[in-house]
């Protein structure tokens, strides 16, 4: 391999920049070039090139998102224009590919790979850690730190006036984000993504607390499907069990920002180690973290979602939330 090309794709996910720098570093350190493609498998479909060199990535360990843009690709799940990415990688003279991104970004790596043999090596990158194979992804901590300290403003607020607040976190599929938050702010409830909201349980809950001299409840939604699902729970609890809910969306918020420690370390381990996949031959391969460790696997085992990652806390905060 004697130059790399690089990308992110799908959300966006703080310290997806580490990982940036560090292939970028690690690449140049052993004589090889990076080819930076932006906005995803879309700029590469548009030939959106940038070549790195070390100061490229120069003061981006600290900020938050991509400095390669990011998107969502619908014509890459096409088999013709993985066709077309693959003549337009080579004519760039690119013989190997890191992609940081989620599981839906693995796949069409891992289609790379099956349909042209393109060397491909992936780094988790999304705020949901749910892909399998993997405990983490990089930006879920910075996510859930941003989260927790927003949740603990709403909480002096909720707290003062004696209120009940539902919370909105993200989390299309993953409940990650929501029982990590919602254990760390001592969340009187936590609705996961696919639960089929328990209205009378919400309330009957509620109303405990408050007899027990509760002053204010927080109800932690994760997003599910469509966000914004917390004003049908708050229709719903005022017009069915006159119970005033307030609501407040945390959304984007939790996508952006600087990446906090874990995600910093743990994204710059990443990207040496996806390079040395690339250049040792090991694809498709993923890096992720197993049993505390940074290691490399089969991409294969990486391009499913998984929701397991969380789900053994939710006995833990109904436990504490009494
Ligand atoms: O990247 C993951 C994620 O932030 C999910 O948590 C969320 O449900 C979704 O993306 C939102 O996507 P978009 O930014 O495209 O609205």
């Amino acid at each position: 391999v004697k130059n790399i090309g690089i990308l992110c794709s799908g959300g966006d996910s703080p310290g997806m920049n580490c990982a940036i720098r560090a292939v970028v570093r690690t690449a140049i350190s052993r004589g090889i070039q990076v080819t930076g493609i932006k906005r995803g498998y879309a700029g590469l479909l548009r030939g959106e090139f940038m070549q790195m060199n070390l100061s490229s990535v120069g003061n981006i360990i600290q900020r938050g998102g991509t400095i390669l843009q990011t998107s969502r690709s619908p014509e890459f799940q096409k088999v013709e224009f993985r066709k077309k990415a693959v003549d337009i990688l080579r004519a760039q003279h690119i013989d190997g590919l890191i992609i940081i991104g989620g599981d839906g970004s693995f796949n069409g790596a891992m289609a790379l790979w099956k349909e042209h043999q393109f060397p491909v090596v992936g780094i988790p990158g999304t705020i949901d850690n749910d892909i399998s194979n993997t405990e983490y992804t990089i930006g879920f901590n910075t996510a859930v730190q941003t989260a927790i300290e927003a949740v603990d403003r709403i909480r002096d607020t909720a707290h003062s006036h004696a209120r009940t607040f539902l919370v909105e976190v993200m989390g299309r599929n993953s409940s990650a984000i929501a029982l990590k938050v919602g254990v760390c702010t001592g969340a009187e409830n936590i609705l996961l993504p696919h639960d089929k909201v328990n209205h009378q349980k919400l309330v009957d809950d509620i109303n405990r607390g408050i007899a027990r001299g509760k002053e204010s409840s927080i109800i932690i939604v994760a997003e599910g499907p469509v966000a914004g699902r917390s004003y049908d729970i708050q229709h719903v609890l005022k017009d069915m069990y006159h119970l005033d809910a307030h609501v407040a969306i945390l959304g984007h918020i939790q996508r952006g920002g600087s990446p906090v420690a874990d995600d910093r370390f743990i994204a710059s381990q990443m990207g040496n180690m996806a390079v040395e996949a690339l250049l040792g031959g090991n694809v498709p391969s993923v890096t992720v973290v197993q049993k505390g460790k940074v290691l490399m696997t089969d991409l294969a085992n990486c391009t499913t979602k998984a929701d397991h990652n969380y789900i053994e806390y939710s006995g833990l905060a109904e436990t504490l939330s009494i």
